[in-house]
């Protein structure tokens, strides 16, 4: 070790984590190569305490049941589902004198105010949101990734250090602002998903399987990335919309009487595009789309 890195790593934060899941998991891990000590990783009893265990050996922390717990690091991450970072912080509220600690959640919608508990008992309390995808199995480099954050200063200041450490960038959200911004990651990620499964229902009726869609998908969907990166969305637009050929998109609308749930999806995106990038023959396309959503037949199964 070089001399000072000692002093320097002790500067940092000890660490708990509770809830061992996607984003559990992934963070403990990038804290720990960005330096941190995880003491704990803390769950309920039953399946979820063997994941801890797990996750708790790879980041050399101990796992601990929420119930039992004596928290002693100085700060606390809640990585559980949103409906239950309350009950997760007052399952712990009485297992440490919380003045001076902090205690975090990655709430994306909900505010500060779900750790209002180990506010009261003394914590600075802030939701520390990082605007990116963690699924089972994948642990995604979090330099980069925008953090928002929100809550008391003491604990904002502490995130912010500890995001600058993870390489990431930090940015304030007013509790207000929370809800739409969190509209906004769910059209980034969860509902582009739905997007390219809608996609490859739309593949099968031209006789393509979902394996081979994706795999043909994936140049043009890479290009139109790389081109929204560099240019935004007016300029990296085309197709049918763009050129204004109102017979094309009578004829995918036709054929999408196939799928009516996934032809509703077309209809919402093209009107959306109508109303917010270059188009030609406007007029006469909205006309169709309009049309198109008379009857709108779309049921959860369909
Ligand atoms: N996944 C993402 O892409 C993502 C991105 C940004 C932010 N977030 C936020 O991160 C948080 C966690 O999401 P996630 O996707 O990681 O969820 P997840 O994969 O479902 O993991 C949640 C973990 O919390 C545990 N848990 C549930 N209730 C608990 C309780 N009362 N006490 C202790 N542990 C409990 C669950 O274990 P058992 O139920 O098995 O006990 C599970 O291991 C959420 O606030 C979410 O909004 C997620």
């Amino acid at each position: 070790m070089l001399p000072g890195m000692a002093a320097k790593r002790s500067a940092k934060p000890h660490i708990a984590i509770v809830g061992a899941g996607n984003l559990g998991a992934a963070l403990a891990v990038a804290l720990q190569n960005a330096g941190y000590s995880i003491d704990q990783i803390v769950s309920r009893p039953g399946r979820a305490l063997q994941r801890a265990q797990r996750l708790a050996r790879e980041v050399g922390a101990t796992a601990s049941v929420v119930r039992q717990v004596q928290l002693e690091a100085e700060v606390v991450w809640f990585c559980v589902p949103d409906s239950a970072i309350a009950d997760a912080a007052e399952s712990v509220a009485d297992s440490v004198n919380w003045k001076g600690k902090i205690a975090l959640h990655s709430s994306g919608a909900l505010t500060s105010d779900e750790l209002a508990t180990l506010g009261r008992k003394g914590a600075a309390v802030a939701s520390v949101h990082p605007l990116m995808t963690f699924v089972r199995g994948s642990r995604p480099l979090l330099n980069s990734v925008p953090f928002a954050l929100e809550g008391d200063t003491r604990a904002i200041r502490a995130a912010r250090a500890i995001v600058r450490a993870l390489k990431g960038q930090s940015f304030a959200i007013r509790k207000e602002q929370k809800a739409a911004y969190h509209a906004w990651g769910m059209f980034s990620s969860p509902l582009l998903c739905a997007l390219l499964v809608a996609s490859e229902r739309v593949a099968a009726v031209a006789g393509v399987g979902r394996k081979a869609a994706r795999n043909r998908m994936l140049p043009i969907l890479r290009q139109t990335l790389t081109n929204y990166a560099r240019l935004g969305a007016r300029e990296s637009f085309s197709g049918p919309i763009a050129r204004g050929d109102v017979e094309t998109v009578k004829k995918h609308l036709e054929i999408l009487r196939n799928v009516p749930a996934v032809r509703e999806v077309y209809i919402a995106l093209a009107l959306a595009a109508l109303r917010e990038l270059p188009a030609k023959n406007r007029n006469a396309l909205r006309g169709v789309l309009s049309r198109g959503t008379k009857n709108w037949s779309y049921k959860s199964g369909s």
